[in-house]
C-alpha cells in the first residue's frame, strides 16, 4: 500500500541531456521564457500507482488529445524560487509551504496525492543536477515551476485516472519589465477572480486563466500591468467593494490612521485569497518589527480612498514568489478616481516599509543572514 501512495526519491532515475545548451544573456531574460537542460517527470494510474520518478533532459511531453488537462484544465502549479547564496550555497525559501500546497491544490482537482517530502527530495536533486544554470546575481534566481496535471485521456468530467508530475527550472530575474519601480493597478470591481465555495486558495490553473482578459483590456485602457479584483461592493455601495488580490500577487496596504497609529492591512483568508508564501514571511516579520500594527481583516475601498484624500496612505505593494515584494503607486478605477500613495520607494529607496520588507526577504534567500526560512540545498 505505501509503494501506491507516493514515489520515493531514493528510486530517482538521472538521466543526462548529452546536449548543454549555451550560456544565457541575463540582461535580455524574458520571465519564464528560458528553461534549464533537465525536468522532473513521474507519472501515476490509478489501479497501478507511481511509475519511477526521473530527471530527464528537458523537452517536449506528449499527451493524449483527449488528456482532461486540455478540456478541463486540470492543473494546478507551484512557484518557487532557488537563489545562489554569497556563501555559495544553493538555497530555497520555505519550500515546504510549496509543496503542502501542491498537495492540496492537486485534492482539490483529484489528482494523485504524493509525499510532499519526497517531491520536495526530487525537486531538491533536480536542482543540484542544472546547478550551474543558477545566476550569480542579486535579483536573479531560478524559478521553480512543480506542476501537476491529469493525463488521462477520457472526455468524461470525471476523476483523473492518470496524473503527471513534472518541474521545469527557468531562470529568472524581475517579474515586471519595470524592476523595481511602482507599478499601477487597475481596481476591477466587474470581474471576480475567486468566489466563496470557489478555488481562490488554490493554486489552480483555472484561476489564472480568466484574468488574462481583463489584464490585457486594462493594459490598453488605463496602460496598467496588473488587475486588482475587488469584491462584495453592490450598486448602491460601490465603495463597499474589498480588495482581494491580483492574481500573481497578494496585496498590502501601509496606512496610517487618523490617530496617528500605522497600520499594515492584508485581506484574511477567507477563501477567496491565495496563502501566499511570501504573503505569509512578510506578515510574520512585520509583526516582528513591532514598528505597525498588522492585521489581516476586510480592507474596503472606502477606507484607502479617504485615506489617500487624507495623505494617509502611506504605501500599497504586492507579495508573490515571483515578484517577492512589488511596490503600487497608484489605484485606477473605472470611475476615473486615482488613489496615490504618499510614500514613493523613488522617495527614500531604502527607508519605505515595502523594500524593508525586499531587502530582509533577499536576505535570507541569498544567505546574508541564517535564517530558518532559508534551505541550504548543498
Ligand atoms: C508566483 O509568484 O510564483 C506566481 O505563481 C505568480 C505568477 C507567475 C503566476
Amino acid at each position: 500500500a505505501d509503494a501506491q501512495y507516493t514515489f520515493r526519491a531514493r528510486d530517482l532515475l538521472i538521466e543526462r541531456s548529452p546536449v548543454q545548451q549555451p550560456p544565457i544573456n541575463l540582461e535580455d531574460l524574458k520571465f519564464g521564457t528560458v528553461f534549464t537542460d533537465h525536468m522532473f517527470h513521474v507519472e501515476h494510474v490509478v489501479g497501478q500507482g507511481w511509475g519511477r520518478p526521473a530527471v530527464k533532459p528537458f523537452g517536449l511531453l506528449q499527451v493524449h488529445p483527449a488528456a482532461q488537462v486540455l478540456h478541463y484544465g486540470l492543473c494546478c502549479f507551484e512557484g518557487m524560487k532557488a537563489y545562489a547564496g554569497v556563501d555559495g550555497r544553493t538555497r530555497l525559501f520555505r519550500p515546504e509551504l510549496n509543496m503542502a500546497r501542491l498537495r492540496r491544490s492537486a485534492r482539490r482537482l483529484q489528482l494523485a496525492d504524493f509525499d510532499p517530502q519526497e517531491l520536495l527530495a526530487c525537486l531538491k536533486q533536480l536542482l543540484m543536477v542544472d546547478r550551474s544554470w543558477l545566476p550569480e546575481r542579486e535579483g536573479y534566481s531560478i524559478y521553480v515551476r512543480p506542476f501537476i496535471f491529469s493525463s488521462a485521456s477520457a472526455l468524461g468530467v470525471a476523476k483523473p485516472a492518470r496524473s503527471t508530475i513534472s518541474i521545469l527550472l527557468s531562470p529568472v530575474g524581475p517579474y515586471f519589465p519595470t524592476g523595481l519601480k511602482p507599478i499601477s493597478l487597475f481596481v476591477d470591481e466587474l470581474n471576480r477572480r475567486a468566489w466563496p465555495g470557489g478555488v481562490g486558495d488554490c493554486k489552480v490553473g483555472g484561476n489564472y486563466a480568466p484574468t488574462i482578459q481583463p489584464q490585457v483590456e486594462a493594459a490598453q485602457r488605463y496602460g496598467t500591468s496588473q488587475v486588482l479584483y475587488t469584491f462584495r461592493e453592490s450598486h448602491e455601495h460601490p465603495d463597499h467593494g474589498e480588495f482581494e488580490e491580483c492574481g500573481a500577487m497578494n496585496m498590502f496596504f501601509y496606512m496610517e490612521q487618523r490617530d496617528g497609529r500605522r497600520v499594515l492591512a492584508t485581506p484574511a483568508l477567507t477563501g477567496t485569497i491565495l496563502p501566499g508564501v511570501t504573503r505569509d514571511s512578510v506578515l510574520q516579520l512585520a509583526s516582528g518589527w513591532g514598528e505597525c500594527e498588522v492585521q489581516e481583516r476586510p480592507i474596503t475601498i472606502a477606507e484607502v480612498r479617504q485615506a489617500s484624500e487624507e495623505g494617509r496612505l502611506l504605501e500599497i505593494f504586492g507579495s508573490g514568489t515571483a515578484c517577492i515584494v512589488q511596490p503600487v503607486g497608484s489605484l485606477i478605477r473605472a470611475n476615473g478616481e486615482v488613489y496615490r500613495t504618499r510614500f514613493s520607494p523613488d522617495d527614500d529607496p531604502a527607508g519605505s516599509l515595502s523594500s524593508r520588507l525586499q531587502r530582509a526577504l533577499l536576505d535570507i534567500q541569498y544567505g546574508r543572514v541564517e535564517h530558518p526560512w532559508g534551505v541550504a540545498l548543498d
